[in-house]
C-alpha cells in the first residue's frame, strides 16, 4: 500500500488505539466484555509512556487505521522475559483487511529497527537507542484460534534469530551489537497454591497490555462454571507476581502452570477438564 503515514502516541492520546485492539465490527459481546480492558490499557499506557514506552499507529490515504506496534525497555516487557538493553515489541498488529500490503514493514521501519538492506549491521545513528530488539513468538498457537499468533517466521525475514525456546514459545532477537542475550522466564510449580477446602485451584494470570486479557477472563469464567474449581485471577503488572511465577498471562491449577498465553476459555476448559479426568 502506498502511501502509509505513522502517527505516534504522545503520552496524552490512547485514543490512538481505538479501532485496532477493539473492533467497532467485533461482536456486541465482545465490545461490552472487553471495553472496561480497553480502558485499562489505555491507563496502562499513560503510566508507561514516561518510562520509555513507544507506539506507533499506521494509517491509510484516507486516515484510516491500519495497525499498530508497540515497544517498551525490555525490563518492563508483557511477556515473561528477562534481558537488558534491549527494546521489547510487547505487540505488531494489522488489521486482517489490511495484510500483506506493507503495513507491519512500514511499522517496523518507523521504529528504525533494522538497517535497511543489513538486517544484522551495526547499531543505526537515530535507531531505537538500544543494543537490540527481542520479541516473542509463537509457533503453531493462534490468536484465540483466529490466526498466527505472532508468528516468528514473519520476523525472521528481518533478521531476529533464535535465542531462546520453551514448548511453542520462541523468544527472537535482533542483536544491533551491545544489549545482553535475552531470555525466557520459566513458569515455576507453586507448591504453596493448594486447594482450599478441597477444591481444586485454577489460577488466571493477566496484565494491563491487552485488552483480550478481559476477554480470557470472561471466557474462563463462563466454560470453567461447570467445573468445582476455585478461581483465583491474578494481576502481572506487578513485576513481583510475574517473577513469582516465571508467567505474565496464562493460567496454573494446582500450582501447576497449564498455559504460557494468553487463551480462549473454551481452551482452558478442555485442558482443565483433561486435568480433573487424570486424577
Ligand atoms: C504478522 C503481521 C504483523 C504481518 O503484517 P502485514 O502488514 O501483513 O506484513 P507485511 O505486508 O509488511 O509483510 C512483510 C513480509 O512478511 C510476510 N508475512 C506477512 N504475514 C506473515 C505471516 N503471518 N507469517 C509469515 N510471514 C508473513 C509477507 O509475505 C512479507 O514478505 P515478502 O516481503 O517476502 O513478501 C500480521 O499478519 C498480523 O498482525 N498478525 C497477527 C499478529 C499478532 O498475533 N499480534 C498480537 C495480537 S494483537
Amino acid at each position: 500500500m502506498t502511501h502509509i503515514r505513522i502517527q505516534e502516541f504522545r503520552g496524552d492520546n490512547p485514543d490512538l488505539i481505538d479501532g485496532l485492539c477493539l473492533h467497532p465490527d467485533d461482536p456486541e459481546e465482545m465490545l461490552e466484555v472487553m471495553t472496561p480492558y480497553m480502558e485499562a490499557r489505555k491507563r496502562w499506557l499513560r503510566e508507561t509512556a514516561g518510562k520509555g514506552l513507544r507506539l506507533a499507529v499506521a494509517l491509510g490515504p484516507e486516515g484510516q487505521k491500519l495497525g499498530l506496534m508497540e515497544c517498551v525497555p525490555i525490563e518492563l516487557a508483557a511477556e515473561a522475559v528477562r534481558g537488558e538493553n534491549s527494546l521489547f515489541i510487547n505487540c505488531l498488529w494489522v488489521l486482517p483487511a489490511y495484510w500483506k500490503k506493507g503495513v507491519a514493514t512500514a511499522l517496523m521501519n518507523h521504529f528504525n529497527l533494522v538497517p535497511e538492506g543489513n538486517p544484522t549491521g551495526s547499531r543505526l545513528p537515530g535507531g531505537p537507542g538500544a543494543g537490540g530488539v527481542t520479541v516473542l513468538c509463537y509457533e503453531g498457537d493462534r490468536w484465540f484460534g483466529y490466526f498466527s499468533y505472532m508468528p516468528a517466521r514473519f520476523f525472521k525475514k528481518f533478521g531476529f534469530e533464535e535465542v531462546d525456546r520453551d514448548g511453542s514459545r520462541v523468544l527472537l532477537h535482533l542483536d544491533l551489537r551491545g544489549a545482553s542475550r535475552p531470555s525466557l522466564l520459566r513458569p515455576k510449580t507453586r507448591p504453596d497454591a493448594c486447594s482450599s477446602l478441597g477444591r481444586h485451584v485454577v489460577e488466571v494470570l493477566y496484565n494491563s497490555q491487552c485488552p483480550w486479557a478481559g476477554w480470557m477472563i470472561h471466557g474462563i469464567k463462563r466454560y470453567l462454571g461447570q467445573f468445582d474449581v476455585e478461581l483465583r485471577f491474578l494481576n502481572t503488572d506487578d513485576r513481583a507476581v510475574a517473577e513469582q511465577y516465571g508467567m505474565t498471562r496464562g493460567v496454573y491449577m494446582d500450582g501447576r502452570p497449564l498455559i504460557a498465553r494468553l487463551a480462549p476459555g473454551r481452551e482452558v476448559a478442555r485442558i482443565v477438564k483433561r486435568h480433573l479426568g487424570d486424577q
